[in-house]
């Protein structure tokens, strides 16, 4: 198969309709930005050809003689053909437009159309295509890094397979997405994803990292200010909610968000109207929500610090980043995307990896994830002298397996002590031996990381001040959470919290 990744064109593109005229002014259009595009005037030959020939996008008219546009894109869904497709569509026929979309097309396009429409979405469809056609790059392929500032997500891995057909269902509604993931899994590319591949693609992406805001400023920063509103404002400014108009804003991280602002981000969600600071005006902003968190969301409502209603308005569409660990081959693909990448920047040949070198990091749990293997290999990569990168090399830069390995403290059995109180205290010195990592101390443990969190939570764990408090309250233990998926595999920046 032709794989996008490494075809010189942006796309190969097939232009089926019967109607000579209207099929060559589409093709050349497309022609002239860039696309290799090739023209048929029937479905049923279309069909043929595609099941020997890739095209990364089809385009069809509606009504045809013979096999009419429905039915074709009804066939190469149920060929599993993969190819983006667009349905062109005179205004009677809107309905079809909406059925074809059922079937699987990505789009319509109403007649008439402009040149600046259909060239925007043959770029979306082909976005697509590479974001979530996970079989547009597989192991045998030699990745060529792609040319364009484009969004690529490497990953065949079942997980990553999932989380593509989730962001597919999801990117095109208007609907806000929390993005939950251990650090450097993803997050950032999925948001930047969900945005290109939405109808919001042509407006701003305005993403806004919350930790880095001072509490004083962060609600100007949100909302903006009028001048005078305080010291140091001296003029009036718009904030990120603003300037996101008709796009999509990124709250990376947004449990760093304090309560009070909470409340008024929740309005935000609720309502889509907000104040700058100091005005009294208040204004709309049509703005599409993605947020994103490293934090078990649970544990945040249940210790008080994170707002349940905001919680549940921003939950609407959980997407859960699986950790690397968990993604099977996915270390493989990446590492030779990266190995390619580093190539294109350092304008080199790409560095070979040893065998041992692979099979270390197939065994290494990448604590640090998608960035640190990134990271691993463009430092490789700089540093290398032409000859292949081998386990030795790499070894000093991963976390080292003592630390994970270290013998467990073993002490005289504490006769006379209540089986429950046991429990806890084996479960909170198993968990700060691991340093927090609750994937590593449920595995010690013997038992599955949502049982470990339950456990903690039912015991009012207290993550940051280490300490237990009271027990959280029925309610509050049972939310109903879709981040329950990776609770408990969650490692914060600060170790465990
Ligand atoms: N599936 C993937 N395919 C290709 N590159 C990836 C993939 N996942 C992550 N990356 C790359 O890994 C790096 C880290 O990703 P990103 O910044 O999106 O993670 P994050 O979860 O937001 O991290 P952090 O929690 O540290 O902010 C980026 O350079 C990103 O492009
Ligand atoms: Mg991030």
């Amino acid at each position: 198969m032709k794989n996008l990744a490494t075809t010189s064109s942006p796309g190969r593109i097939l232009v089926v309709d019967d109607h000579a005229a209207a099929r060559e002014s589409v093709a050349d259009v497309l022609r002239q930005a860039g696309y290799e595009v090739a023209g048929l005037a029937s479905a049923v030959e279309a069909l043929t050809v595609l099941e020997g020939e890739t095209f990364h996008v089809v385009i069809t008219d509606l009504q045809m003689p013979g096999m009419d546009g429905l039915e074709f894109i009804r066939q190469i869904s149920r060929r599993r053909l993969h190819a983006e497709v667009l349905m062109i569509t005179a205004h009677a026929t809107i309905a079809s437009a909406v059925e074809a979309m059922r079937y699987g097309a990505f789009d319509y396009l109403e007649k008439p159309f402009d040149v600046t429409q259909l060239e925007e979405l043959v770029a979306r469809a082909i976005q697509r295509g590479r974001l979530l056609g996970s079989d547009t790059i597989s192991s045998d392929d030699h990745f060529q890094a792609p040319k364009d500032n484009g969004v690529s997500m490497v990953g065949t891995s079942a997980a990553m397979n999932e989380l593509r057909e989730r962001m597919g269902r999801v990117a095109p509604t208007d609907e806000t997405v929390l993005i939950c993931g251990e650090s450097g899994t993803g997050k950032e590319l999925v948001a930047r994803a969900i945005h290109s591949l939405s109808r919001r693609a042509a407006g701003p992406l305005v993403s806004l990292n919350c930790p880095s805001l001072a509490p004083q400023l962060a609600e100007s920063e949100l909302f903006g200010h009028r001048r005078g509103a305080f010291t140091g404002a001296d003029a009036d400014r718009i904030g990120r909610f603003e300037m996101a108009d008709q796009g999509t804003i990124f709250l990376d991280e947004i449990t760093e968000i304090d309560l009070p602002l909470q409340a008024k981000l929740l309005r935000v969600l609720q309502e889509r109207t907000f104040e700058r600071v100091g005005c009294s005006q208040t204004r709309t902003a049509q703005v599409r929500v993605v947020a994103s968190t490293n934090r078990d969301l649970n544990e945040e409502v249940a210790a008080g610090r994170f707002r349940e209603d905001l919680y549940y308005r921003l939950a609407v569409v959980p997407l859960a980043i699986p950790p690397l660990r968990q993604r099977d081959d996915d270390v493989h693909l990446l590492t030779d995307y990266f190995l390619a990448r580093a190539a294109t920047r350092l304008e080199r040949p790409v560095c070979q990896l040893e065998p041992d070198a692979r099979k270390l990091f197939a065994a290494y749990p990448w604590p640090g994830n998608v960035r640190e293997l990134e990271n691993i290999i463009t430092r490789a990569c700089v540093l290398n002298d032409g000859r292949p990168i081998t386990a030795a090399e790499l070894r000093p830069w991963l976390e080292q397996p003592e630390q994970v390995d270290k013998p467990m403290p073993q002490g005289p059995l504490p006769v006379g002590m209540r089986l429950e109180d046991m429990e806890r205290e084996m479960i909170v010195a198993t968990l700060e031996h691991f340093d927090g990592h609750r994937a590593k101390a449920a595995e010690a443990l013997g038992i599955g990381v949502r049982t470990l969190s339950g456990k903690l939570r039912m015991y009012g764990y207290a993550p940051r001040t280490k300490h237990f408090g009271t027990t959280a309250p029925a309610e509050r233990q049972n939310l109903p959470l879709p981040a329950a998926d990776f609770a408990g595999s969650l490692k914060s920046k600060s170790g465990f919290a």
